[in-house]
Parts: structure tokens; C-alpha cells; sequence
């Protein structure tokens, strides 16, 4: 059984490392979540193993599979990411699996991965989503949550350039 590292009994989410085994739920995962995401598409299998190494190697990011303690199933994947502990600042983000969207998993990971954050010693959480994904716009609002502004044609998809909308978490507030 993989340890788990967090548990956070309020939200009934626990963390755990990403394991080998979880390529194939992330690979699905993160190509479908593409048309919301900044960073870079996973093609094939080599894409996705470099992924792995890079991220279970740089000490500057942070990423967890969430598991449903209800159930007791993997659910998504939570990153805390650029992690600059000496002013408390990190990148946080979020994938539920595709399967799992639309059952109120979303927010109970974001408000596990701000219990974790402040285990780690952050205090600041700057989050980015781009403006038409609805579904994140909704939790990421309220408790603490501020949108600081939009940064115009952030990301650019197929033809379009799309806005993102800059939100930052102030964790002690
Ligand atoms: C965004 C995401 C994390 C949300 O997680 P989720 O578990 O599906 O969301 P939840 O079930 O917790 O709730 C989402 C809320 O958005 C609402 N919502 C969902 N789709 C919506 C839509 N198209 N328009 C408006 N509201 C919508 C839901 O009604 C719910 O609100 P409520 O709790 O007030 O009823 C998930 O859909 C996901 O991983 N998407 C792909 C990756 C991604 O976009 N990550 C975030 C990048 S910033």
C-alpha cells in the first residue's frame, strides 16, 4: 500500500505520492484537461515518464494523488508548484479525474490542498484559471479566496488567445 502523507479529516481527502502505476489515469487526465491548462500537452508514453521524473525530482514542486477517504478511491491529482518557502509563496492547481467531476471533489481537494500547504509552511497561494472553465471559477471563489485581476490573453488554444483570471489565497485569513 502507498503511505499516505496528509490526511485531512474535515474534507475527508488524503495525499498521497504519484506512483508509476497512476500514468495511465494522469495521461487521460491532464490531455483532457489541456483546454484549461497553462502548461505543456503529454503526446505519448516518453512524455509522460519525463514528466514523472521531472516532477518527482525538482524540489520545487509538490505533486499528490487526492484520495476519497469515503470510498477509499484515487480522485484527482493536487500540485502545489514554483514553492518559495522563504516568503510562503506557491502555485496550487487542480485535476479531478475525469470520472470523478461534478460531486463536489473539486473543492474538498482545494480546501485539503490549503491545509497542506500550511503543513508545509506556506501562507500564500496564487492560483490561475483560465476564464472559461466555469467549473474552477466556482470554487475558487469565497473563503479567503480573492481574484486579484485578469491577465489578458494568457494562454493561447488552437487560434484563440483566452484571459486568465489571477486569484490569490491568503491562508491565514
Ligand atoms: C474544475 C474542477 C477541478 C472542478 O472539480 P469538480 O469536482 O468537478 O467540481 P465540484 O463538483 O466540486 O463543483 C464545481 C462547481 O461548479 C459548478 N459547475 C460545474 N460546471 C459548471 C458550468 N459549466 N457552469 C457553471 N458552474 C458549473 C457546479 O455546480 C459546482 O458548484 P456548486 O458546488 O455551487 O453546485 C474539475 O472539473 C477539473 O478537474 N476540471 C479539469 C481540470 C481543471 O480545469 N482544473 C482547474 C484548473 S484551474
Amino acid at each position: 500500500m502507498i503511505p499516505v502523507l496528509f490526511e485531512d479529516l474535515k474534507h475527508r481527502i488524503a495525499f498521497r505520492d504519484v506512483v508509476e502505476g497512476d500514468l495511465p489515469v494522469l495521461l487521460v487526465t491532464l490531455n483532457d484537461s489541456w483546454q484549461f491548462r497553462h502548461h505543456w500537452r503529454l503526446n505519448n508514453i516518453e512524455d509522460q515518464l519525463r514528466w514523472f521524473k521531472e516532477m518527482s525530482t525538482n524540489p520545487l514542486n509538490c505533486n499528490v494523488i487526492a484520495i476519497d477517504m469515503d470510498v477509499g478511491d484515487a480522485v484527482g491529482l493536487y500540485r502545489l508548484t514554483s514553492i518559495d518557502l522563504t516568503r510562503g509563496f506557491a502555485n496550487s492547481a487542480i485535476d479531478i479525474f475525469k470520472d470523478k467531476r461534478g460531486r463536489g471533489l473539486g473543492r474538498r481537494v482545494l480546501y485539503t490542498g490549503g491545509e497542506y500547504a500550511k503543513e508545509k509552511g506556506l501562507k500564500t497561494l496564487w492560483l490561475e484559471v483560465l476564464e472559461h472553465n466555469a467549473a474552477s471559477l466556482v470554487i475558487h471563489t469565497g473563503r479567503g479566496l480573492k481574484v486579484l485581476g485578469v491577465r489578458r490573453d494568457a494562454v493561447r488554444i488552437g487560434s484563440r488567445f483566452i484571459n486568465s483570471v489571477v486569484i490569490e489565497w491568503r491562508l491565514y485569513e
